[in-house]
């Protein structure tokens, strides 16, 4: 049983190690910038209703906290070794020098949208206000590191 399951996880860390290293840059970077757009969609209209641009609506901004944490997660396989260049990015050459600095910046990203999805549901507005702030924070402390200006 044992040697079963131990057999079968190297199997798995050997087809993901063979996975990562067949990942073109080009397909890496469409991918990243994929999952940011799909981000981007979902955080345009929190920032309307933060803003007071639109009017409150609790189940809408639930909602788009949702798609965020999930999507989240998704983001660092994103960033394999060598998509640095490859097709036009945004992402900076500094990403690769300092991956663990890059790393912890996208577990802060992790940890406030899960919090905001938390909150958002709970239905607090003044606390999911106070939660976005945290997590709209987390983007900027990164796109001002690693992301070139457009
Ligand atoms: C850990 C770093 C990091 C965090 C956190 C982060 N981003 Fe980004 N973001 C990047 C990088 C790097 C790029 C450029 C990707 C590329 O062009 O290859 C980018 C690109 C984008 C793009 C442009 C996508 C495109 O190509 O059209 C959007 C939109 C975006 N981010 C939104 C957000 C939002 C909203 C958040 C927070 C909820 C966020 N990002 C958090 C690093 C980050």
């Amino acid at each position: 049983m044992r040697k079963t399951v131990i057999a079968a996880s190297a199997a798995a860390l050997f087809s993901m190690a063979v996975t990562a290293a067949a990942v073109k840059p080009e397909a890496a970077i469409h991918y990243r910038q994929s999952v940011y757009t799909m981000i981007g969609w979902n955080f345009v209209p929190m920032v309307d209703m933060i803003k007071n641009k639109t009017p409150w609506d609790g189940a809408e901004f639930s909602k788009n906290a949702d798609r965020i944490a999930f999507l989240a997660p998704q983001l660092l396989e994103g960033f394999p070794e060598g998509s640095d260049k490859g097709a036009d990015t945004e992402a900076k050459p500094e990403i690769w020098k300092n991956m663990d600095d890059f790393k912890s910046k996208m577990s802060d990203l992790v940890r406030e949208t899960k919090a905001l999805s938390d909150v958002a549901k709970a239905g607090d507005e003044t606390k999911t206000r106070e939660q976005f702030k945290k997590t709209a924070g987390a983007c900027k402390s990164c796109h001002d590191k690693y992301r070139k200006e457009e």
